[in-house]
């Protein structure tokens, strides 16, 4: 696979790339700011899973860049640095990161609070669109403690099942509540943006961060709710209807006939946690595990014992090799046993338990 050809599929990743963002999540946050002008009159932001720093960077140009706006920045990875943006690593789920981020804003409130956080997907619906769930409600109460009144809050939302449990607890502490999907986020994502406008918590509302606003142990019929209870909120697509189309590949732009120039990423991720597993490729290391079924039978027969059960083969130390639960103390012997003949290194598994 070519260089490029991520550019030609993901027209934001290449316009990303070419206008200096650190990611195409910028186009996301543009076009919700066309759509409800949300930097308007803001001066102080919080910008929560900021890395590797799109968002931060739209909002130190758009607030930071008249000298007086603050920005301050949060992620669990580490984050090259931006200029007018103050950055805090640490878990916002966490109690410590979340006092760490309120101490900013003591007597100063912020205007607006956003969070394009993310977990790890699974692929399990349910536990992703849970985990979402609740990085949304530890950034909404985030945003309780920080928002001054009439403040914005624009978080990610997966728009699955019980997403209107998460509507009704927004419209809680805000006047305006809508469901928003920018151009440049793809159709096929079940991603899209509450934003929740006209911060305005219940009378007596003191925000603590002992008490999640929505534990696990809530009733999940509860998120049946009906008649005037049912929260259904607006949905609202943003972007221009001429935005390029996310699902969409693009050819390159080379109408004046001249060679596409490719152009790196901004501002690689500094320490991402796949670090180690590129190394590893790289030098050929990496877990590729050796299936029974893959086995050619002559060899899989002159095995001491049956592979019954997946074997693999697992790097203990520099110089000592398993097949299975048999030591092979050399490289050859691995060759001689192994029905792929892979010899050291070309199927290492990882990590090597010691
Ligand atoms: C989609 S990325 C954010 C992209 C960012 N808005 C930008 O424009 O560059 C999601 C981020 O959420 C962060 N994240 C996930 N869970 C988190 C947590 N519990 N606390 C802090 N950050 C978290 C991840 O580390 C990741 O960097």
């Amino acid at each position: 696979m070519g260089r490029t050809s991520k550019d030609k599929r993901d027209v934001y990743y290449r316009l990303a790339k070419e206008n200096g963002w650190r990611a195409r999540s910028a186009f996301k946050l543009l076009q919700l700011d066309e759509e409800f002008q949300l930097f308007k009159g803001v001066t102080r932001a919080v910008d929560l899973c900021a890395a590797p720093g799109s968002w931060s960077q739209v909002l130190s140009q758009k607030i930071g860049g008249q000298g007086s706006g603050q920005v301050v920045a949060v992620d669990l990875q580490a984050m090259a640095p931006l200029p007018g943006v103050t950055q805090i690593q640490g878990d916002i789920t966490q109690l410590s990161t979340a006092k760490e981020i309120i101490q900013h804003f003591e007597g100063c409130p912020a205007d607006l609070v956003v969070c394009d956080g993310a977990p790890d997907v699974t692929g399990l619906h349910d536990v992703d669109e849970y985990m979402q769930a609740q990085l949304l409600l530890a950034a909404l109460n985030i945003a309780t403690h920080v928002l001054k009144p009439g403040g914005c809050f624009v978080a990610k939302i997966f728009r699955g099942r019980d997403v209107t449990l998460l509507y009704s607890q927004l419209r809680i502490f805000f006047s305006s509540v809508l469901c928003a999907k920018p151009k440049s986020s793809r159709n096929s994502s079940i991603e899209a943006f509450a934003v929740c406008q006209g911060y305005d918590p219940p009378e007596g509302f003191k925000p603590d961060l002992s008490k999640p606003l929505l534990d696990h142990s809530y009733d999940p019929d509860f998120n049946q709710l009906d008649g005037p209870t049912r929260i259904i909120v607006p949905f609202v697509t943003c972007g221009d209807l001429s935005a390029y189309d996310s699902d969409r590949s693009y050819p390159l732009d080379l109408q004046d006939g001249s060679e596409y120039k490719y152009t790196p990423p901004t501002q690689p991720p500094i320490a991402p946690p796949y670090q180690e597993a590129c190394v590893l490729k790289k030098t050929g290391r990496l877990a590729k595990e050796i299936r029974p079924q893959d086995c050619p039978i002559s060899r899989a027969d002159a095995l001491s014992q049956p592979l019954a059960a997946p074997q693999r083969h697992t790097q203990l130390a520099p110089e000592v090799w398993k097949w299975g639960s048999e030591p092979i103390s050399t490289p050859a012997q691995c060759a001689s046993i192994c029905p792929q003949s892979c010899g050291l290194g070309a199927e290492i598994l990882f990590p090597a338990s010691q």
